[in-house]
C-alpha cells in the first residue's frame, strides 16, 4: 500500500509504520526531521512522558539503576552527525513492502546530541561482560515471529557499545527526539545499520554469555532460509552504497549538457571517489564530491554529461571508499538486507520536450 501526505513522507506501509521521503524531498545533507524515514516493528507506538521515562541498567557486573532524563542531560553530551540507513533500504521485500524497498530512500542524516553510553557505567565493566543488550518500550506481533515479542531487543558486542562514539541520543537536529525517532531517547550507533540503534530505550543488560533471541538469531542475518527464517551472518556494519538523485530513471531530458547528482555514504568509513559509466562499466569517470565532510555521513557527488545523441541513455553509479570497498556490481536475486549493488539509470534524451 502506498499513501501519499501533502509535502512530507511518503506512508509505504501502515501495519507498524514504514515511510520514507520521495527521491526529489532528498537534496539536503541534513535531512529535516519531517523527512527522516520511519522504520517501526509494532503497530503501537510507544507515548512516553520524559518525566516518567526511566532507563533500567542490569545485569553482570552492573548495579541496578533507574536513570532519569534529567540525570542523562546532566552529563557531557557531544553531538555526532550519523548517515542513518536501514539495512532493507533497497533490498527486496516481500509482498507490499516490495515496491518501496526498490525507491532507496529509507536512509538519512541527521545531527545527534547525546551521551556515550560507556558514560553511564562509572565501575569498570568486569571483562566478562561481552556483549550488552538494549531493550524498547515497543513490543507486540512482528509478521516474521509466530509468538507476539516483549520488546524490540538487540545484541552489540562490548567494544561497539563502550566505542566514545556510541551514543544515548534525546535531539535530533537540535530538537527533542520526536516521538517516531524514539522520544525521549534512543541509541544512536554511528557506521551500523539502522535496526542497532533502538529507539524508545527501557533498558541496557550487560551480559558474559549471547542471550539469543529472535531478533539477533532469525531477524537481520544476511540469507534466508526455505522456512523464511533468516540464516548467515549478522547484519551490522554499513556497507559502501551510493543514491541517484537526479535525473530520474525514465526521465525525459534535452540534448546538451546533462547534470547528474546525488549522495555516497560508507558507514564509519569515508566515501572516496565515486565513479559513472555510460558504456555499462568498461570504463569509468570520477565525479565531483561536495565539500561537505563528516565522519559517518554521506557525501554529495556530481558530474555533467554532455549527451549529443538522441535516444536512451545508460548510466551506472558506483562508489569506493577508504577501506577500498566498492559496490558490487551484480544485484543479488534473493537479498532482502545489506542492498548495495550499483544503481543503473536510463534517461531518454530528446530534442525538444513538448509543453
Ligand atoms: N527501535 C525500537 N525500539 N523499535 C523499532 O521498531 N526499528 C529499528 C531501529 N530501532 C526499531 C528500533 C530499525 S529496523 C531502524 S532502520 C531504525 O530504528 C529506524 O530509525 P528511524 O525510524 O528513527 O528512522
Amino acid at each position: 500500500m502506498s499513501t501519499s501526505s501533502g509535502d512530507g513522507l511518503m506512508v509505504t506501509r501502515v501495519r507498524a509504520e514504514l515511510s520514507q521521503p520521495r527521491v526529489s524531498q532528498m537534496g539536503e545533507f541534513i535531512t529535516p526531521n519531517h523527512l527522516f524515514f520511519i522504520r517501526d516493528h509494532f503497530v503501537n507506538r510507544p507515548a512516553l512522558s520524559d518525566d516518567e521515562w526511566r532507563l533500567h541498567l542490569t545485569g553482570a557486573g552492573v548495579q541496578d539503576t533507574a536513570v532519569s532524563l534529567a540525570y542523562l542531560k546532566s552529563l557531557p553530551s557531544k553531538s555526532l552527525t550519523v548517515t542513518l540507513e536501514c539495512a532493507g533500504n533497497g533490498g527486496y521485500g516481500r509482498g507490499a513492502d516490495r515496491q518501496q524497498h526498490h525507491m532507496r530512500t529509507m536512509v538519512g542524516t541527521a545531527v545527534w546530541r547525546g551521551v556515550p553510553v560507556a558514560a553511564l557505567f562509572e565501575d569498570e565493566i568486569p571483562p566478562e561482560v561481552t556483549e550488552f543488550v538494549f531493550r524498547g518500550y515497543d513490543g507486540g506481533e512482528d509478521p516474521d515471529e509466530p509468538v507476539p515479542i516483549d520488546c524490540y531487543t538487540r545484541s552489540i558486542p562490548r567494544a561497539k557499545v563502550l566505542d566514545v562514539d556510541t551514543l544515548l541520543v534525546y535531539q535530533m537536529n537540535g530538537e527533542p527526539l520526536p516521538r517516531e525517532h524514539g522520544f525521549p531517547v534512543r541509541l544512536i550507533v554511528p557506521g551500523w545499520y539502522g535496526m542497532d540503534s533502538v529507539k524508545w530505550l527501557r533498558s541496557i543488560e550487560a551480559r558474559t554469555t549471547p542471550l539469543g533471541h529472535f531478533y539477533d538469531d532469525h531477524k537481520y542475518r544476511t540469507q534466508w532460509t526455505d522456512a523464511g527464517l533468516q540464516a548467515g551472518r549478522r547484519v551490522r556494519e554499513m556497507g559502501v552504497k551510493s543514491l541517484v538523485l537526479s535525473p530520474s530513471n525514465g526521465q525525459r531530458i534535452l540534448l546538451g549538457d546533462i547534470p547528474i547528482s546525488g549522495l555516497a555514504w560508507a558507514g564509519r568509513n569515508d566515501v572516496t571517489s565515486v565513479y559513472i559509466s555510460f558504456d555499462g562499466g568498461q570504463s569509468w569517470q570520477p565525479t565531483e564530491l561536495g565539500d561537505e565532510v563528516r565522519p559517518y555521513s554521506w557525501r554529495a557527488w556530481s558530474l555533467t554529461h554532455k549527451a549529443d545523441e538522441v535516444g536512451p541513455l545508460d548510466f551506472v553509479v558506483r562508489a569506493v571508499d577508504s577501506a577500498g570497498r566498492a559496490q558490487p556490481m551484480e544485484a543479488l536475486p534473493a537479498r532482502n538486507y545489506e542492498a548495495n549493488w550499483v544503481q543503473r539509470v536510463r534517461v531518454f534524451v530528446v530534442a525538444g520536450l513538448e509543453p
